[in-house]
C-alpha cells in the first residue's frame, strides 16, 4: 500500500464531533456532477454579495441563497427573507440535486426527517473567515444544520453552547459534510482565514452550502 492509500484507510469516513454532530467525509462526491452546474445556475440568478452586519462590518465571506427562505444581514439585523434584497425577486428554488444531497447527509447523521427550506451559500476567497457564532435565526431548532464543503480546504472550529467553551478544529475538504443538531444544534462554530491555494474544480475559493429549516 502506498502512502496515499495508507492515509485514506486511516481517515474515518464518519467522525463524531459531539453528541448530535457528525462529519461525513466525501459524501458529496457522488452528487458533485449535478450540484456544481446547479450552483452556477443559482449564482447566475442571485449573485454573490458581501453583506453588512448590524454593527456596520462588511463580511469577508460573500453570500447568496436558494430555497424558500434566504439568510440576510444588513444594518437593521439578521433575518430570513423570501425576497433577495439585491434583485427584489424570490431566491432561486432549491435545486433537486441540493435537496437530494442534504437529505442523504442528514439521514446518515441520524436526522431522517430533515426538510430544509433554506440554503445559505458562502464563498470564501483566500483571507476570508467567519467568526465564531451560533446559527439561531431559524424558527425551529429541531432541524439540524447540514453544511457542505466544496473547493479549497478550510479549518472549521467547533465549540460548545458557550462562546468560551473549548474549540476543536477540523479540516473540511472538498466533498465533506458536517451536520450538527439535537444537543449540539446551537454550538458555536466558525471558519478560520482561508489559506491561499488552487482547487482543481473550483479554483481559488471555497464554497460552503448550509441547509437549514428556517421557517
Ligand atoms: C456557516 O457557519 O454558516 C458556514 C460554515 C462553513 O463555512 O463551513
Ligand atoms: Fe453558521
Amino acid at each position: 500500500m502506498n502512502d496515499l492509500f495508507a492515509t485514506l484507510a486511516l481517515e474515518p469516513a464518519r467522525e463524531t464531533l459531539a453528541e448530535g454532530a457528525m462529519l461525513l467525509r466525501g459524501i458529496v462526491l457522488p452528487f458533485q456532477d449535478r450540484v456544481l452546474p446547479a450552483l452556477r445556475a443559482v449564482i447566475g440568478q442571485a449573485p454573490f454579495r458581501h453583506m453588512v452586519t448590524p454593527g456596520g462590518y462588511t463580511m469577508s465571506v460573500a453570500m447568496s441563497n436558494c430555497g424558500a427562505a434566504g439568510w440576510v444581514t444588513d444594518r437593521s439585523g439578521y433575518r430570513y427573507d423570501r425576497i433577495d434584497p439585491e434583485t427584489g425577486k424570490p431566491w432561486p428554488a432549491l435545486p433537486s440535486s441540493f435537496l437530494d444531497l442534504a437529505l442523504v447527509a442528514a439521514k446518515e447523521a441520524g436526522y431522517p426527517n430533515f426538510r430544509p427550506d433554506a440554503c445559505l451559500i458562502n464563498r470564501y476567497e483566500p483571507g476570508a473567515k467567519l467568526s465564531l457564532h451560533q446559527d439561531k435565526d431559524e424558527r425551529d431548532f429541531s432541524h439540524p444544520i447540514v453544511s457542505v464543503s466544496l473547493g479549497l480546504p478550510a479549518t472549521f472550529q467547533f465549540g460548545g453552547l458557550n462562546r468560551t467553551d473549548p474549540i476543536r478544529k477540523y479540516a473540511l475538504l472538498h466533498g465533506d459534510v458536517a451536520v450538527w443538531g439535537g444537543p449540539s444544534r446551537l454550538f458555536y462554530h466558525g471558519v478560520t482565514e482561508l489559506k491561499d491555494g488552487h482547487h482543481g474544480t473550483l479554483g481559488r475559493m471555497r464554497i460552503n452550502l448550509t441547509f437549514r429549516g428556517a421557517f
